[in-house]
């Protein structure tokens, strides 16, 4: 069972530009009869208006991390750390300390922060139209708004996701709709609220290609207009390098490198976030060469001894220092920061 936090009148500061800040986070989950450490101490900032790209892997805790910023991970799930965030009001709020059911953090989700998952069609319920599915986040978030106005401002807003005929749109149930469509609903849904952060979960991954492409351009030119700021979670790179202003590569829990776009695709320094660079398919690959591919999977996070989580899969393991002591973080240069001890070896 999650422990109940403390409500504190504590006050917190954040950086002026800053929306959030991530503070040695951590995430214990309890399965069965053991504890799975799905979030090892995971420390980012976001500036108001930036995309920040998380990736790694399957299994990495990139969802955990970013579930734990909106309270929503299951009771098994326990946590430490700070995350605060700057709501519209100016306030800072450590969300860590607030009852995730509670009045405060159910006024925070859908107004100030909400989350774009990767599988649309259970974002919905198939019982209700799209349309009166979209009002009705209006009309909870806003109790003196009238329905005729809710729904008038649902058919403006399915328009700027660019669904085609919206007037008969709004009427139709989800199975009427296709995979691009309703996640482009799902984001009218979301921008109805205007949050001021959004968490995109894999949002194209369930997509084809045209439609991915589509449905980033549209975050990307929605995100201009309304200046939020995204934690964008992927596996694919080349979105990263499209959609993102910095870069934060996750291994087991840990964020493993950071930096920006530029500082990560052209001077990389962890030996994972090479592997990761190197199994991008290249426009000059011949059909018959094969992909890089990263030896071995990510070991489950239980038990783990003081070590690099990625050092068995490493080419470059020091024996003696990355398998048997925790690794520190290495600053390559202002605002690339790297957790490998073959920096030490760099000076
Ligand atoms: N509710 C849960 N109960 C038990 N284990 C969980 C739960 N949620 C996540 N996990 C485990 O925590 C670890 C991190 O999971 P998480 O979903 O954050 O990975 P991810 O990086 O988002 O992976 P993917 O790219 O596949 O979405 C995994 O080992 C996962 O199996
Ligand atoms: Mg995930």
């Amino acid at each position: 069972m999650r422990r109940a936090k403390k409500i504190t009148r504590q006050e917190y500061t954040i950086g002026e530009e800053n929306i959030l800040e991530v503070k040695d986070l951590r995430v214990n989950i309890k399965v069965d009869d053991y504890v799975l450490n799905a979030v090892r101490g995971v420390s980012f900032t976001m500036k108001k208006g930036e995309t920040l790209g998380l990736v790694g892997e399957s299994g990495c805790g990139k969802s955990v991390t970013s579930k734990e910023i909106l309270g929503i991970n299951p009771n098994n799930c326990d946590s430490t750390g700070q995350v605060l965030f700057r709501t519209k009001s100016g306030k800072v709020l450590n969300l860590l300390t607030l009852d995730k059911d509670g009045e405060v953090y159910r006024g925070i989700r859908g107004t100030e922060m909400a989350m774009i998952f990767q599988e649309p069609m259970t974002a919905f319920s198939p019982l209700y139209t799209i349309g009166n599915q979209l009002a009705e986040i209006i009309l909870i978030h806003e109790p003196r708004t009238t329905k005729a106005q809710a729904r008038q401002r649902v058919l403006e807003m399915l328009k700027k996701v660019g669904i085609a005929n919206p007037e008969k749109r709004i009427d139709q149930y989800p199975h009427e709709f296709s995979g691009g469509m309703l996640q482009r609903a799902l984001i009218a849904m979301m921008l109805l609220c205007s949050p001021d952060f959004l968490v995109a979960d894999e949002p194209t991954t369930a997509l084809d290609v045209t439609i991915q492409a589509q449905i980033l351009e549209l975050m990307k030119s929605l995100q201009q207009e309304f200046g939020m700021s995204i934690l964008f979670i992927t596996h694919d790179l080349g979105t990263v390098a499209n959609m993102c202003d910095k870069v934060a590569v996750m291994y087991l829990g840990q964020i493993v490198e950071y930096g920006s776009v530029g500082q990560i695709f052209h001077n990389p320094q962890h030996p994972y976030t090479k592997g990761l660079l190197k199994s991008l398919p290249k426009m000059d690959q011949s059909r018959a060469e094969k992909l890089y591919v990263i030896d071995g999977a990510v070991p489950l996070a239980v038990n783990l001894k003081p070590s690099c989580g990625f050092h068995d899969r490493c080419g470059e393991c020091v024996k003696g220092t990355c398998d048997c002591q925790e690794i520190g973080t290495y600053t390559v240069e202002p605002g690339h920061y790297v957790r490998c001890a073959l920096m030490e070896r760099k000076g």
